[in-house]
């Protein structure tokens, strides 16, 4: 499965040299929460000059997405099976991506566990360090509440601005989903919450 599924034990100690994990140094996109990949297969193959680094502690679910990623022997897409508040904390250097992409994070309903939550005020100040200046953040769910806490956690950081976000279309095909939950989720005929916010240059 190496190179496309590693752990942290893989990795030298922090802080994380990425253009290694890679067999061309170029801009670097993270996906927090990969679930089976959709996305950074898509993304892998459409945009060959982007490096994607997926983050998903469910090692099944990472180890299945990274089965995709191999048999389309994709270059520029790799798999870290670790928990994104870790490898954000501790691991990514400051600027060191372009992209920051958060979809259908877990909506952890249970009051008890909201503070499980990953899109947290917390996450919000690691996303303005790893990203560039102009960096972006993307973050969509169906989970209307919780977008809203989104919206306003971002709207009380001052190094993110909104964009427009990305309108629906329509899928050609099954696979021409963003991800598996967005899938899932238009199918069942549910509205999806999308934003997309712009690392300030601050
Ligand atoms: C609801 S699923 C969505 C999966 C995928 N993004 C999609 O849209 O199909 C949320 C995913 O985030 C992963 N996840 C939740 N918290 C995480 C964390 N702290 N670190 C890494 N992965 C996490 C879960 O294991 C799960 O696969």
């Amino acid at each position: 499965m190496r190179p496309w599924f590693l752990t942290l034990g893989d990795l030298p100690p922090a802080p994380l040299k990425v253009s290694p994990l890679f067999e061309r140094d170029q801009p670097l996109e993270i996906e927090v929460g990969t679930g089976r990949g959709l996305f950074l297969v898509n993304a892998g193959v459409t945009r060959p000059d982007t490096n994607f680094l997926g983050i998903e502690y469910d090692f099944k679910e990472a180890r299945r997405a990274a089965r995709r990623l191999q048999k389309r022997a994709l270059p520029n897409v790799r798999i870290l099976g670790a928990d994104a508040r870790v490898v954000l904390g501790k691991y990514l250097t400051d600027a060191c991506a372009v992209g920051l992409h958060v979809y259908f994070p877990d909506p952890w309903w249970k009051r008890r566990h909201k503070k499980r939550r990953i899109f947290s005020a917390e996450f919000l100040v690691e996303a303005a360090r790893i990203l560039k200046s102009g960096g972006l953040l993307n973050a969509w769910t169906d989970v209307e509440e919780y977008f809203q806490v989104m919206t306003e956690l971002v709207a009380a950081n001052p190094r993110f601005e909104p964009l427009p976000p990305p309108s629906e279309r329509a899928a050609a095909h099954d696979m021409d989903y963003h991800t598996s939950f967005e899938r899932k989720k238009r199918k069942l005929g549910l509205p999806i919450y999308r934003a997309c916010w712009r690392r300030k240059n601050w």
